[in-house]
């Protein structure tokens, strides 16, 4: 990659002639599979219509220092598969940096950029819609673990995520069964649980507990003791980090660092829920706690044909001046929606989903 500051750039567009553009792209908050595939695509597609792309590194840190690489099919053709992203990331919110919008806007027109693509969840894009109000050209592409983002069906990353964790908890099953265990899996998600509830569906586990619906410990130990009693001494429960108590008063998780965007750092209440089972009906437990695993690593097929269409989309959504939009998919089709509609509130585990999850409980 040829790596750059602001002032060194040469500005082409007289040379190229008029339908020639230069786009930056920028990965921001937690990395996941398909990052890459994102940026392949827009390159390509870009290239395709004798665009520029320009990589913004480390989200808005990078546009906040000057930090940037221009990008080149052939540098990321082979990166469809690669997990992670070259182009870094960070949870950095300008709003918490002196005039940190300005310095964006200006660092953006130092650069001649004429659009900006901008990969992220809820965080790095509430940004975007901001600036897209303060004159910055910006188009959305949602990404995330979490699946959590409003206005689109599937968020890429997620898929990538819940088959890491099925093939875990798969691996959690033998030996639980061999030697009669209970295991609590947590896994990640922030406050939706669309992460527990689609590995715990995937993988049969006994019991998934959700931020959607505070729990009840109580229920939780009579649940794996009906089970012992009637002869299933193998239990597999999947939390979601971000599932709590119904009684709040019962305070399971210590304090944590807060980001940028004022997200506390979570975990803790699968060691909770499983000292807890441990300590009332004295069964074996164990607390598993799956973490960044699932977050990193190549993209499935899904997520690496979602990115690709999102990338490819979010070229087109360029071309056709449709700024302060997002990519979105709505059954199979990719559709544009609004990127401040899309970041005015989080996507919770729907109706379907919570029921499905019941009913596979047993
Ligand atoms: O938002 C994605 C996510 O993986 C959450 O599920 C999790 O709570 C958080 O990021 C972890 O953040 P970090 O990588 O900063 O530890």
């Amino acid at each position: 990659m040829d790596w750059f500051i602001a002032s060194e750039v040469r500005f082409i567009a007289a040379e190229r002639g008029s339908s020639y553009l230069r786009i930056g792209i920028l990965n921001g908050g937690g990395d996941c599979a398909g990052l890459n595939a994102v940026t392949r695509a827009v390159v390509k597609h870009a290239e395709g219509y004798g665009w520029e792309v320009i990589g913004v590194r480390y989200g808005w840190d990078g546009f906040l220092r000057g930090d940037y690489a221009r990008l080149t099919y052939d540098e990321v053709k082979s990166l469809i598969g690669v997990g992670g992203t070259i182009l870094k990331s960070s949870r950095t919110n300008p709003a918490k940096h002196p005039n940190g919008f300005q310095i964006i806007l200006e660092n953006s027109t130092k650069l001649g950029l004429d659009a900006v693509i901008c990969v992220g969840g809820d965080d790095t894009l509430g940004v975007a819609a901001q600036l897209f109000k303060k004159g910055l050209k910006v188009v959305g592409v949602p990404k995330t673990m979490d699946n959590d983002l409003l206005s689109t069906d599937y968020t890429f990353g997620f898929d990538s995520a819940v088959n890491e964790a099925m093939r875990a908890i798969d691996n959690l099953w033998t030996t639980a069964e061999s030697h009669d265990r209970i295991f609590v899996v947590e896994v990640m998600g922030r406050e939706a649980g669309w992460v527990a509830a689609y590995a715990g569906i995937a993988s049969g586990a006994n019991l998934i507990i959700v931020p959607e619906e505070p729990f009840d410990i109580e229920e939780v130990v009579s649940f794996v003791r009906n089970r012992h009693e009637r002869g299933e001494r193998a239990t597999v429960i999947v939390i979601s980090e971000g599932a709590s108590l119904k009684k709040q008063s019962e305070k399971v998780t210590g304090e944590s660092p807060v980001d940028e965007f004022g997200h506390a750092r979570l975990g803790g209440i699968g060691q909770f829920v499983g000292e807890e089972i441990e300590r009332v009906t004295k069964y074996d437990t164990r607390v598993v706690v799956l973490g960044h695993v699932i977050r990193g690593g190549p993209p499935t097929a899904f997520d690496r044909i979602l990115s690709t269409r999102f990338g490819f989309a979010a070229v087109d959504l360029i071309r056709e001046g449709k700024f302060g939009m997002m990519t979105s998919l709505r059954g199979t089709k990719i559709i544009a929606v609004s990127l401040e509609e899309s970041v005015s509130k989080q996507r919770l585990l729907d109706s379907d989903t919570l029921s499905t999850m019941k009913m596979v409980s047993y």
